[in-house]
C-alpha cells in the first residue's frame, strides 16, 4: 500500500515536474480565455466601485490588474506553445474570444469615463495616475501579444475575423490610453 501510494506519488511530481515542457493544448487556451474573462469582469467591477469606494479602491484595482496581467502572460505562453488550430478548436476558441470582447472594451470605456476622478485621486495621492497609464500601457502591450499568437495559430478561415477583433481591441486601449496621456 505504501509502496503504491509513493509509486503514485512520484509518478504525479514527474508529471507535474514535466508539464511546462508539453505542447500546449486548445483546451488550455479555452480555459485561459475563461480566466481572462473573469478577471477582465472583476477589473470593471472595481473600475465601477471606484466612486462609491474613493481613494482606497485603488487597492482592488491594482489587484485585479497584476491578476489580469499574469493570466495574459499564461494565455501568451500556452498559444505559443500550442500548434495550429483546427476549424473546430478555431470556431470553440473564436467563439470565447467574442463573449471577452466587449468586456475588454466596456472595461476600458469605464476606465475612460473615471478618469476625471483618478485626477481627483491623484491630487490626494500622487503617483495613482502614473500607475494607471503605466497598467494601462502593460496590458495593452500583454493583450497584443495574446492576439497576435492567437491569430497566428488560427485557421486561415478565421484569421480575417481574428484580426479584425484585435483591431477593435487595439483601437479601444488607444482611445484609453490617449485619455490617460493628458492627465498629469
Ligand atoms: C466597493 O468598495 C467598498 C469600499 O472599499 C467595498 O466595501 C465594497 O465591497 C466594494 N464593492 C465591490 C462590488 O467591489
Amino acid at each position: 500500500m505504501i509502496r503504491i501510494t509513493s509509486l503514485v506519488l512520484l509518478a504525479t511530481s514527474l508529471v507535474a515536474f514535466s508539464s511546462p515542457l508539453l505542447p500546449r493544448t486548445a483546451a488550455e487556451i479555452e480555459s485561459d480565455i475563461e480566466k481572462l474573462i473573469t478577471d477582465t469582469t472583476a477589473l470593471d467591477t472595481s473600475i465601477n466601485n471606484l466612486t462609491t469606494a474613493g481613494i482606497v479602491g485603488v487597492g482592488p484595482l491594482e489587484e485585479d490588474t497584476t491578476t489580469l496581467l499574469n493570466d495574459l502572460k499564461t494565455a501568451v505562453t500556452d498559444t505559443t506553445g500550442t500548434g495550429q488550430l483546427d476549424g473546430t478548436d478555431g470556431t470553440t476558441i473564436l467563439g470565447l474570444v467574442e463573449e471577452l470582447e466587449p468586456i475588454i472594451l466596456k472595461t476600458l470605456e469605464d476606465l475612460v469615463s473615471n478618469e476625471p476622478l483618478i485626477e481627483v485621486f491623484d491630487k490626494e495621492l500622487k503617483g495613482i495616475t502614473a500607475f494607471v497609464q503605466e497598467e494601462l500601457a502593460n496590458l495593452a502591450s500583454s493583450t497584443e501579444q495574446f492576439e497576435t499568437a492567437l491569430i497566428e495559430i488560427a485557421p486561415a478561415s478565421l484569421k480575417p475575423t481574428a484580426s479584425a477583433i484585435a483591431s477593435t481591441i487595439n483601437a479601444g486601449f488607444s482611445t484609453a490610453i490617449a485619455a490617460y496621456a493628458t492627465a498629469t
